[in-house]
């Protein structure tokens, strides 16, 4: 593997997708290589057959390689799914005389002190992302580094992961031959590639993808929260069989043809053709297939709102950045300006070059 190659892995609900790229001098990354296959073996985001997901991951990779040239031997994993939860923890270190200033050590050592805390024994941490910084009591630090002190505090977010999930997830890598680097959390790598330095002062991310949707909240230019709901697209693909007694891949052709939640954009009139259950055609209204999704949608969208108020009010949230393949059905990214009340727009990845119009689409963001 070339040394300043990465390739990243996004183990999803329906579809794995591998990414090989090059990272420039200014940590920007040009995409060599894509490779996307269907995903087998998943469930909600949670690995429920190894030797299916395993087969799903080696077609991803090799067709990255194939497109960019290289081959590669261990990767970065994206990590999902509703066994996923952050907590909140603190540490205070001293700063040592006589220099009093705070260096890129002090700063390790604050964040390595607070990962240590007391999990469950089936709880392991993945990330210790550290959101606020007081230095010397001064609140409201970015970056303490550099800073004269005697005394710095810093609160971090634990994002952490059920073990054998996790263990899970590496087995299918290793079992395709394949090393993981390390496993990161999907919502924080979408932020990093949809959201702007400036959004990241107050944001909501919406990942809705096909069995989950991930939500990472920004404020103060650090990940606030972080969760992830087992709901996502393949729900409403679910929802309009049921509603239109049609099978299942029928009902995903449904939705991605004339799938809509625009509801007052839509001519009453306006209507498709289906083939039922029993293989006979029927003609639909738009409009009552926008009826039937848009319920789903809602329903998700007011669960994620709830959980984000049972933390407090939304008000210092300015804005909702929505990312992920569901965020391509019609209306969705305003029907979420709506719910959340306030600004919305779908999240595309940013800082990346190459095969630029290959990846800057929803379903690439994380
Ligand atoms: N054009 C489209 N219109 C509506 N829905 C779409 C469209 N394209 C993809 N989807 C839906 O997006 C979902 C897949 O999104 P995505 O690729 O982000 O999921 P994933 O990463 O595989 O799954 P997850 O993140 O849940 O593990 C599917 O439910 C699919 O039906
Ligand atoms: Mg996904």
């Amino acid at each position: 593997m070339k040394q300043d190659l990465v390739a990243g892995v996004d183990l999803g609900t329906t579809k794995v997708c591998a990414l090989i790229g090059q990272v420039g001098p200014e940590d920007e990354v040009e995409i060599l290589g894509v490779g996307l296959a269907p995903s087998h073996g998943l469930r909600k985001g949670i690995v429920v057959d190894i030797s299916k997901s395993a087969e799903s991951i080696i077609e991803a990779v090799e067709k990255a390689e194939k497109m960019s040239g290289f081959s590669i031997n261990s990767v970065y994993v994206g990590v999902t799914g509703g066994h996923i939860s952050s907590r909140v923890n603190h540490s205070i270190v001293s700063i040592s005389p006589p220099r009093y200033e705070i260096t890129e050590q002090d700063r390790g050592r604050a964040i390595s002190i607070c990962s240590k805390v007391d999990l469950p024994d089936d709880q392991e941490v993945i990330h210790t992302v550290p959101r606020a910084y007081v230095v010397d009591g001064q609140r409201g630090i970015l970056n303490p580094v550099g800073m004269s002190a005697t005394r710095l505090e810093v609160e971090t977010n634990i994002i952490t992961g059920s073990v054998t999930a996790l263990k899970n997830v590496i087995k299918s890598f290793t079992t395709a031959g394949i090393e993981v680097t390390d496993l990161v959390l999907e919502s924080l790598a979408s932020s990093y590639a949809v959201l702007t330095e400036s959004e990241k002062s107050g944001a909501i991310l919406l990942d809705m993808g096909g069995g989950t949707t991930d939500v990472a909240i920004f404020r103060n230019y650090a990940l606030l929260d972080t969760f992830c709901l087992p709901v996502g697209g393949n729900h409403i693909t679910n929802d309009i069989s049921i509603g239109l007694r049609i099978p299942l891949e029928e009902a995903e052709r449904v939705k991605i043809e004339h799938g809509r939640v625009d509801k007052e954009d839509i001519d009453p009139a306006d209507f498709f053709e289906i083939k039922d259950n029993w293989g006979e055609s029927k003609a639909v209204l738009t409009s009552f297939l926008a009826g039937i999704i848009e319920i789903r949608v809602r329903e998700i969208l007011n669960l994620i709102k709830r959980e984000i108020e049972r933390e407090g009010p939304l008000d210092f949230l300015p804005r909702v950045v929505v990312t992920g393949g569901s965020s391509l059905l019609r209306g969705v990214v305003e029907l979420s300006g709506e719910v959340f009340d306030m600004p919305s727009r779908i999240g595309v990845p940013l800082r990346v070059s190459g095969l630029v119009d290959r990846v800057t689409q929803p379903i690439y963001a994380t």
